[in-house]
């Protein structure tokens, strides 16, 4: 059992839960994540370890389903029956230069640890951050901590840029700055989008995908991706990959998988279809 020390709304349907985790806490690096199961009938889900502190990891999780609203009804104080990591690769960290880390919705909080350990690798970190509106704009107080150059940009325009991560993203790369490489994580067609749009200036691209996991072993390949000619697992092989040589559309179609059986869990129990 795992115990909840808080769990908070930070954002409409966004959540920040901190879990006392010492065992994963002394070992998670950047990039990693759980695989979190609320109770003995639960799912498995996979999470993005967001930040660290001492013996407690964060997760910042949006609610769009069965298991992330039962997450999001747990109480501090209460249990979780198990929490398995850190798993999947860390973020290769090293000194390259300047690190254009992009990242879009709940996937800011995912951008936050990785953009943290760039900076402390030494690198100018520029980062490029992107919501539907300012209520759904997380961690901005965060990354603002980090000393790092940041660019806003939301749908609507109503905290910073009205538009597209995108278009800073072209922004940046127009204005004679050499960035060596960027960093993406967020919804599929951004990480898509950021991608192709580096892929013509041969700037390397990593993504941080996020298929269908069902084990996080390896074993039952649900989170198969194709990666170049290469057929990968998210979950032993990732989470992050190539970015040019990602086959978004099999990707798409992959994550569309379940949406009937995930719609039907939901409406036995009551719960709002996203
Ligand atoms: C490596 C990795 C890291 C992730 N990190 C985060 C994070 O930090 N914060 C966050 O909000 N989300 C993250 N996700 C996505 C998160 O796992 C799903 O939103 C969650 O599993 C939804 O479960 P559900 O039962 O609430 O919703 P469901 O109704 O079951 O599903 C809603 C949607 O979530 C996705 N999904 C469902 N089950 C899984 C599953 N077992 N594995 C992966 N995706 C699934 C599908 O696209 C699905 O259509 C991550 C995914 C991966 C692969
Ligand atoms: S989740 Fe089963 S192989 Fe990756």
């Amino acid at each position: 059992m795992f115990k909840v020390l808080y769990n908070e709304k930070i954002a409409p349907g966004i959540y920040k839960m901190v879990i006392d985790a010492p065992l994963i806490a002394a070992k998670a690096k950047s990039g990693q994540f759980i695989m979190i199961r609320i109770d003995e009938a639960g799912e498995r889900i996979p999470l993005t370890i967001a930040d660290i502190d001492g013996k407690n990891i964060t997760i910042v999780y949006q609610a769009v389903g069965v298991t992330t609203y039962k997450l999001a009804e747990k109480k501090n104080r209460e249990f979780v029956s198990d929490v398995v990591g850190p798993s999947g690769h860390a973020t290769d960290i090293r000194k390259i230069g300047t690190v254009c880390c992009v990242g879009g919705g709940v996937g800011i909080a995912e951008l936050y640890p990785v953009a943290k350990a760039y900076k402390n690798a030494g690198n100018n970190v520029i980062v490029i951050v992107g919501a539907r509106n300012k209520e759904l704009l997380i961690f901005k107080k965060e990354l603002e901590l980090l000393g790092v150059e940041i660019f806003i940009i939301t749908d609507d325009g109503s905290i910073g840029e009205k538009g597209f991560v995108t278009d800073v993203l072209k922004r940046v790369m127009n204005s004679g700055k050499k960035i060596d490489l960027v960093y993406a994580v967020g919804p599929g067609v951004m990480m898509e989008a950021v991608s192709n749009l580096t892929k013509s200036r041969a700037i390397k691209t990593l993504v941080s995908l996020n298929t269908v996991l069902v084990d996080g072993t390896g074993m039952c390949g649900s989170c198969r991706v194709q990666v170049g000619d290469e057929t990968k697992f998210v979950c032993v092989d990732g989470p992050e990959f190539d970015g040019h040589l990602v086959n978004f559309k099999e990707l798409k179609i992959r994550q569309g998988l379940f949406v009937e059986q995930e719609k039907h869990a939901c409406k036995i129990r009551g719960i709002p279809v996203i």
